[in-house]
């Protein structure tokens, strides 16, 4: 079912459009077209409704927090060095909203801060739609893209992603929801989720988040997700991970694809819900909310930092200077269709 209203002012001075979506077992998640953000997902476990992932009360501080809850990411998620990068011999200078040297999440008025028209609407899913003109952020070509939610029978939440370019850009789209299985009101930090990562490299960075040196093994280490582990376990025992106060890392992931296995599964502390991530996309950068402390929640008070874990499936950081790492997209050719999928299914035991 799906039901559309308007609340509140957003920054542009015209309401918030609230579009909710829900399905016979009463799971019902809550969007809007301020950023294309994924506000609440409620669904039932054991008898009670819990939301999993982290929000505002409401959606003026929804907009002004700077976390990028549940949010839209474009044109280029994650960062871009320097905010610079060349690109058929020339050198394009972006905006830089990172320590005013390098760009993050596509820069200070990026897709997250923009509001999107609802293009599609159907019983089980709604489509917003954004054109990025050409220069915008810095980046060239002008660009219509699309973001689809559908929330399926079976507890799953597909965000389907397509856009197209007239020139060739950077494109690296995303959602950037923070989930807590315990409840986002459990009060706990994910810490005790455990994870699975089908993932046998990840990308070190420096403590700026820019990647600094090439693809790594996970071999036996903290980074080591293959089987699933609590995320405590090996929190914070290595160099990379204090670099960044935590995991902040983009996996590579061994068998992207839309098939019937996740690559990618998360689990409460007391294993009664379960997360199942399958995409196409080709990596999945893993941020446990290391800087997530002040940020408000949905009851009159704040997060505290791992409160969330984000799980940006996407393609490697910084991959415009980067092209050893082009294989793995992060470039979208003038005239051709982008699409990534992405199935966040939620199974109550
Ligand atoms: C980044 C973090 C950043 C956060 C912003 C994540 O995707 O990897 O480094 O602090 O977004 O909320």
């Amino acid at each position: 079912m799906i039901r559309i209203y308007s609340e509140q002012s957003a920054p542009d001075g015209n309401p918030f459009q609230v579009v909710e979506l829900s399905n016979a077992n009463g799971m019902c998640v809550k969007l809007t077209d301020w950023g294309a953000t994924w506000l609440t997902c409620r669904l039932p476990v054991a008898g009670r409704l819990r939301d999993v992932i982290l929000g505002c009360e409401t959606l003026v501080q929804h907009s002004e927090q700077g976390a990028y809850l549940g949010a839209t990411i474009g044109r280029f998620a994650n960062r871009i060095a320097n905010a610079a990068f060349n690109l058929n011999g020339k050198r394009y200078l972006l905006d830089a909203n990172q320590q005013q040297q390098h760009q993050l999440h596509g820069g200070t008025d990026a897709f997250d801060k923009r509001r999107w028209q609802i293009s599609a609407q159907g019983d089980d899913y709604v489509e917003f739609g954004l054109l990025s003109a050409d220069g915008d952020q810095g980046f060239p070509g002008n660009l219509h893209a699309k973001v689809r939610y559908r929330l399926r029978q079976d507890n799953a939440l597909a965000i389907e992603f397509e856009a197209r370019s007239d020139r060739d850009t950077p494109l690296n789209l995303t959602n950037h929801a923070y989930f807590n299985l315990d409840g986002e009101s459990a009060d706990q930090t994910v810490l005790q989720h455990r994870l699975r990562i089908a993932a046998d490299h990840y990308l070190p960075v420096d403590a700026a988040g820019i990647p600094n040196a090439p693809l790594r093994e996970v071999e036996k280490g903290g980074f080591d997700f293959r089987h699933a582990k609590v995320i405590a376990q090996d929190f914070l025992s290595d160099s990379d991970q204090q670099a960044v106060s935590g995991y902040d890392h983009a996996f590579l992931l061994n068998a992207p694809g839309l098939h019937a296995k996740a690559q990618v599964e998360l689990q409460s502390s007391n294993g009664d819900l379960r997360l199942k991530i399958v995409t196409d996309q080709p990596a999945i950068q893993v941020y446990s909310g290391n800087f997530l402390a002040g940020t408000p929640n949905r009851s009159g008070g704040v997060y505290a930092n791992h409160a969330g874990v984000a799980l940006e499936t996407q393609s490697l950081p910084d991959t415009p200077n980067h092209p050893e790492w082009f294989q793995y997209g992060g470039i979208s050719k003038a005239g051709e269709l982008y699409r990534k999928t992405t199935v966040f299914l939620f199974q109550a035991s």
